[in-house]
């Protein structure tokens, strides 16, 4: 048995490329491990979004340099966003790198990995055309990454899976390097999905969360019929042993009426949606070239809310982007007051070569501002969050059990047979802490809630029969 070891830093998208990546090696004869030390293949699967992202990435393949020394045929690759971002630099900045693959390339690691075996030295480089190096077909084609294999040993459950729904994205927002390297949005035809969420329930996986960089924007016309997201929701609904349907990343401008009806009707839709306001202010959303002002958000803020009063609604933030004064970041503070999203992912803004802001837009804002902008809006986001979580002592709530808690991990008390700490979600995306045992994990159970703080409910798996009332509240939860 070959072994390899791979690291994934990023989005939901870099796991599932790495879990499809995992199983393409598998078939070739590999078996993971935890150490970069006695790998025959190490890989990184990279993201371009922050700074410090790549940061990691480079100072952990420093840190390789002498195993390589030490075991010459110790194949190292780097996939994913900084590949497609960085090319050749990193073998630059890495000599003893052998492969460098972007992200709509990875139907090649197989090949690029076994070519490096049987012929070492050359450095093998395959990448995607830039957004204006070719026509607009040859671009998208060259984009095209694989879907098919499915590792269910790689996914963050057995009975949880990511189906890619869209790649790329084309909203250019001025901060992002996304769309230079995930090149230009594609939908996955609506046939595609619905058979890989078939395979998925045959296989005893019970929630499928749909990805896109801007999931709800997907369209997708086949055979002649034209097809909304609102329309894939519906077929997918249809789909037997799916029981929860979640998606993410959404773009305010397209959460429209009808997507909004659709997760408000499907009972398997998951009451909760991402959708990153990124600011609260007009001026620093035009700057960002968001394309919504804060009166649209806002309005299709208080459209999900009244249609569905208990649905969650998550953001992420920038702060400290080009431009920004301390009247800007309080229209960002006031945002948050006023919308109370269950949390919020902030950010220090970091520049990327490459992106519009990059070229036209001074990063004028010092890092001690940035970072004191970012702990002051995540302590009144936590803040929110910990009394929004308080509404839900004494309520009882559906469970997707995903597995033992983080603290019974780090206790190793997994595996056996006895009672156990276990972790899942509820309907809208919270996560539940309580004491269980390992058959019911992959089980929707109720639990009623006896404590709450910021981030996770603490309660107990309620063990009398639920009636058909009960389970309603549980599944609205
Ligand atoms: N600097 C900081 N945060 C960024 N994001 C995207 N680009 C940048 C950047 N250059 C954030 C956005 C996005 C999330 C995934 O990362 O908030 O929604
Ligand atoms: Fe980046 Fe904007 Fe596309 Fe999101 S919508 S991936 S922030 S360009």
């Amino acid at each position: 048995m070959k072994k390899l070891y791979i690291e994934t830093v990023g989005c939901q998208m870099n796991l599932l490329d790495s879990e499809l990546v995992v199983a393409a090696l598998r078939k070739e004869g590999y078996e993971l491990t935890g150490s970069t030390d006695e790998a025959d293949t190490v890989l990184f699967n990279t993201c371009s979004v922050r700074q410090h992202a790549e940061d990691k990435i480079y100072s952990a393949l420093g840190r390789l340099k002498d195993a390589k020394r030490a075991m010459p045929d110790k194949v190292i690759g780097v996939m994913g966003c900084m590949a497609q971002k960085d090319q050749r630099l990193i073998f630059r900045r890495a000599p003893y790198v052998d492969i460098v693959v972007g992200p709509g390339q990875l139907h090649q690691v197989p090949q690029l990995v076994r070519e490096a075996r049987s012929k070492p030295g050359g450095q093998r480089l395959e990448v995607s055309l830039g957004r204006t190096d070719g026509k607009a077909d040859a671009i998208k084609r060259s984009h095209e990454s694989f879907d098919p294999l499915r590792d269910p040993t790689m996914r963050p459950t057995p009975f949880q899976a990511y189906v890619r729904i869209q790649i790329g994205c084309d909203k250019f927002c001025t901060y992002c390097i996304v769309p230079s390297v995930r090149g230009p949005e594609q939908s996955r035809p609506p046939s595609q999905v619905l058979a890989e969420a078939r395979q998925l329930a045959g296989e005893g996986c019970k929630e499928v969360v749909l990805l896109g960089q801007t999931v709800n924007s997907w369209r997708h016309t086949e055979d002649g019929r034209a097809w909304r997201f609102s329309d894939l929701l519906y077929a997918l609904h249809e789909v037997d042993g799916i029981e929860r349907i979640k998606f993410v990343t959404s773009y305010p401008k397209d959460m429209t009426d009808d997507v909004l009806r659709a997760v408000r009707d499907l009972p398997k839709a998951c009451k909760y949606l991402h959708v990153p306001a990124q600011h609260g202010s007009d001026e620093q959303l035009r700057r960002m070239k968001r394309g919504y002002t804060i009166a649209d958000y806002r309005e299709m803020h208080d459209r999900a809310k009244r249609w569905m009063p208990d649905v969650a609604i998550t953001s992420d933030f920038i702060v400290g982007f080009s431009g920004e004064t301390e009247g800007d970041f309080q229209q960002t503070m006031d945002l948050v007051r006023e919308c109370r999203f269950k949390n919020s992912f902030i950010f220090k803004y970091s520049e990327r070569p490459g992106t519009k802001a990059a070229d036209r837009l001074p990063d004028d804002v010092p890092d001690e501002v940035k970072r004191r902008r970012n702990n002051e809006l995540l302590a009144l986001q936590n803040q929110i969050s910990e009394e929004d979580n308080q509404r839900f002592l004494g309520a009882r709530v559906g469970v997707l059990v995903e597995g033992p808690s983080k603290a019974a991990v780090k206790a190793g008390r997994v595996g056996g047979e006895g009672p156990l700490q276990l972790t899942g979600r509820t309907m809208c995306d919270r996560i539940v802490v309580f004491e269980g045992n390992p058959r019911q994990i992959g089980q929707t159970l109720p639990v009623a809630v006896y404590d709450a703080n910021a981030h996770t409910l603490f309660g107990e798996v309620v063990t009398e029969h639920a009636g058909p009332e009960l389970f309603q509240l549980a599944g609205s939860a």
